[in-house]
């Protein structure tokens, strides 16, 4: 998919799903089940104003890094304006090229996918891009860890991944579910 194209679905608040950032409740669920002491590389989709990028940095290794994929170039620029870290691989892309990314800065595999895309709200080709290209990204046993304001795209989910729990996390507006899903080769 083209990024011009992409961001032609920018012109609807849709595709930026909340206009509120997450609490730290859902930060914590989010984070709860990343084991910052073995993951070597975590991948960030769609960090919007950085809730969840903070958190990650405080808790990551010196020598490990956080590659991050954001679209919209307005939070693209402010995040990178404030936040400097030299553990940061920044992305101003689309979440669908994790492969081409990780292979351009000489890594296999992710340990981690955090990601706050807003599935439901994308077309169904970009949702199974990305759903697709996160699998094939992460290391056997790693991690996706997705949120959204709804069930609707749980299906795609499930497609995609063998093992999925689902947690809902009242304290956030709006409330949310939290996918953490497994890949097991
Ligand atoms: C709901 S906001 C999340 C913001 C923040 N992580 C939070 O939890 O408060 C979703 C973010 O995903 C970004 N996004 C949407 N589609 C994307 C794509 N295909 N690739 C990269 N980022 C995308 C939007 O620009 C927006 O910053």
């Amino acid at each position: 998919m083209k990024k011009s194209f992409l961001k032609s679905f920018f012109a609807d608040k849709k595709m930026v799903g909340s206009m509120t950032p997450s609490s730290k409740f859902l930060t914590q669920k989010m984070l709860k089940n990343v084991d910052f002491k073995k993951a070597k590389l975590i991948v960030e989709l769609g960090p919007g104003t950085g809730v969840f990028t903070e958190k990650i940095l405080e808790n990551l290794s010196s020598d490990a890094h956080l590659m991050i994929f954001e679209l919209n170039d307005g939070f693209f620029e402010n995040l990178q304006k404030r936040i400097v870290d030299p553990r940061i691989i920044w992305v101003n892309d689309s979440a669908e090229k994790i492969h081409e990314y990780l292979q351009k800065n000489g890594f296999l595999f992710a340990d981690y996918i955090i990601s706050s895309i807003p599935l439901a709200n994308l077309p169904k080709k970009i949702t199974e891009n990305i759903l697709s290209d996160s699998y094939s990204c992460l290391k056997n046993q790693g991690k996706f860890i997705q949120f959204q304001y709804s069930l609707l795209s749980k299906k795609l989910i499930d497609n995609q991944f063998q093992t999925v729990h689902i947690s809902f996390t009242p304290l956030n507006i709006p409330p949310a579910f939290v996918y953490t899903c497994i890949k097991e080769k």
